[in-house]
């Protein structure tokens, strides 16, 4: 069988059984959350625990207008202890079940709150949506693109609440800052430069691994395919963030919160018009003292997106191995310091230029780097949230399933550019000839020259082990497709194991 035909078959085999697909109970769960008074309790469900979930509960439990009626993960063990932990909080222990359709069918849950891996996103969230129920979930909001249009088109047609879990949106200090910057606090700022600077070390090699015992691994795999009886990592839970069938790579993993950031202080409410993206899964060989070595994961470590708005441009820059003393003294000067993990983003300005960097301070300086003022402070993104189910309206969310979207959509279209160029190894001099062809207000050549040093202070042969660089992609922000690649069209929207199919926008 071709490659081709091979993953044509993968796809329709996915598709088969249509008619088992789950269909939620319409709207059951309105009534309610539309007639609950301030002083009655609105319930919840929890659905993905451990990690980021635990934060989730954590917020909830913590609150007297709301109870955790459930609690649902696809790993038995990992639910069962977030129920302990939560009846020792507040004297209530909430169910646990393993399939969140039994939430979807009980009336009585008025919203939805999701920490589960990327590739269950959507689906929930639209599942939910159709039983009637609001949803905080968590960014990205979608594994791909048509996903994150279902999301709006579904927050949209049953009118339910959807917050998006980049929680610096409710924080005073971002909030400040970008006022400041539409404001005009430092000229007119045409780029802006998000940074993803957080290592990662290798998640081991590639291999065959069982499958814990407590995991319902057909939930757990949901709209992805269905590996059983193995992964080919070797930590089941939370690597998977690095395995594409799931995953994002960091650039949709940290990456959306400083994407969001970076393009709300442009002031830009759609998609860019072309995306180019270069890097690798590289510097693990290095890092493990053997060449042959295969890493388990296959989404970039490192990455460069340049984002083309028209009249305005943002760049993405991720680095998974080690900044401790990098070369880059400019960026260690804005983020005030030489070692550890800069995650942040720049904004130039005609007069100026401002820093995020952190979730809760950003620092706006004068051309000549003198400080002109600093934004601090956190808040309460849950809050947000239930408040704007109390109060029915959109609009009182701080990141609404739109803005979720268009911030989780730089990844995808990141990543598809990076995908698609992965077997297009270049040397340095032939990406500097490429990447000099782009339009883009940055200086391409300096990125790349300041990335390349990153990899080789990293102990990366390039050489041996050459960066890729993606094709050049025009996206129409409209119709949300590629115009000038097939190729990247084909891979825009991934294929669905039955029952776990998310609809697409016309079909929500
Ligand atoms: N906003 C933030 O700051 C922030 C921080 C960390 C993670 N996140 C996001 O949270 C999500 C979870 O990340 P994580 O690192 O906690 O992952 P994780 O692997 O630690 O946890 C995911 C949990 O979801 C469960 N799960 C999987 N499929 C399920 C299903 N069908 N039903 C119920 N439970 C299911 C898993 O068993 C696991 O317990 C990711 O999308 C990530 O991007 C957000």
């Amino acid at each position: 069988m071709t490659k081709r035909t091979r993953r044509q078959f993968l796809h329709d085999s996915m598709l088969v059984a249509a008619s088992a697909v789950y269909v939620a109970p319409a709207l059951s769960g309105v009534a309610r959350a539309q007639t609950t008074s301030p002083n009655e309790k609105l319930l919840c469900a929890v659905i993905g625990c451990k990690g980021r979930g635990g934060d989730h509960i954590g917020a909830y439990a913590g609150r007297k207008d709301c109870e955790i009626a459930y609690i649902v993960d696809a790993d038995e063990k990992v639910g069962q202890e977030r129920c302990a932990s939560v009846e020792k909080r507040t004297g209530r222990r909430p169910k646990f079940v393993k399939d969140m359709r039994t939430v979807f069918d009980d009336k009585s849950v008025d919203f939805i709150s999701t920490a589960t891996p990327n590739h269950w996103h959507a689906l929930c969230g639209v599942w939910a949506m159709q039983a009637g129920k609001d949803a905080y979930i968590e960014k990205p909001i979608s594994h791909d693109i048509p996903e994150g249009a279902a999301l709006v088109a579904a927050a949209k047609k049953y009118a339910r609440i959807c917050q998006v879990g980049t929680q610096c949106r409710s924080n005073p200090a971002i909030q400040n800052a970008m006022k400041f910057l539409a404001d005009g606090g430092i000229g007119q700022v045409r780029l802006s430069r998000g940074l993803c600077y957080k290592r990662r070390k290798s998640i081991g090699a590639l291999g065959d691994y069982p499958i814990p015992g407590e995991v319902d691994f057909n939930l757990w795999s949901g709209p992805a395919p269905y590996t059983n009886p193995k992964v080919t990592r070797s930590q089941f839970h939370y690597d998977w963030h690095w395995q594409r069938l799931y995953g994002n790579g960091d650039s949709g993993n940290q990456g959306p919160h400083q994407t969001d950031i970076a393009r709300w202080g442009l002031g830009i409410n759609t998609h860019p018009v072309s995306v180019i993206a270069y890097g690798g899964r590289l510097g693990y060989q290095a890092e493990r003292k053997d060449p042959n070595y295969v890493d388990a994961g296959d989404t970039a470590n490192t990455e460069v997106a340049i984002y083309d708005y028209g009249d305005k441009c943002m760049v993405f820059e991720t680095r998974g191995l080690s900044v401790d003393n990098s070369a880059d003294q400019e960026i260690n000067t804005m983020f005030g310091s030489t070692r550890g993990n800069k995650i942040g983003v720049i904004f130039y300005g005609s007069d100026g230029y401002l820093v995020q960097r952190t979730y809760t301070n950003c620092v706006a300086f004068d051309l000549k780097g003198n400080k002109i003022k600093e934004f601090n402070g956190g808040g309460d993104h849950y809050g947000n949230f239930v408040q704007a189910v109390r109060s029915r309206k959109s609009e009182d969310l701080n990141s609404d399933a739109y803005q979720g979207h268009l911030s989780a959509a730089l990844a995808h279209l990141a990543n598809i550019s990076y995908y698609l160029g992965e077997n297009n190894r270049v040397s340095p001099t032939e990406a500097k000839a490429i990447l000099e062809k782009i339009k883009s207000r940055d200086d391409n050549a300096e990125t790349l020259n300041r990335t390349l040093q990153h990899l080789k202070d990293n102990g990366v042969d390039l050489d041996k082990y050459p960066i890729s660089m993606g094709p050049l992609l025009q996206f129409d922000p409209i119709k949300e497709v590629f115009t000038n690649s097939a190729a990247a069209n084909e891979i825009l929207h991934r294929p669905y194991r039955a029952p776990f199919i998310c609809p697409t926008v016309d079909k929500v």
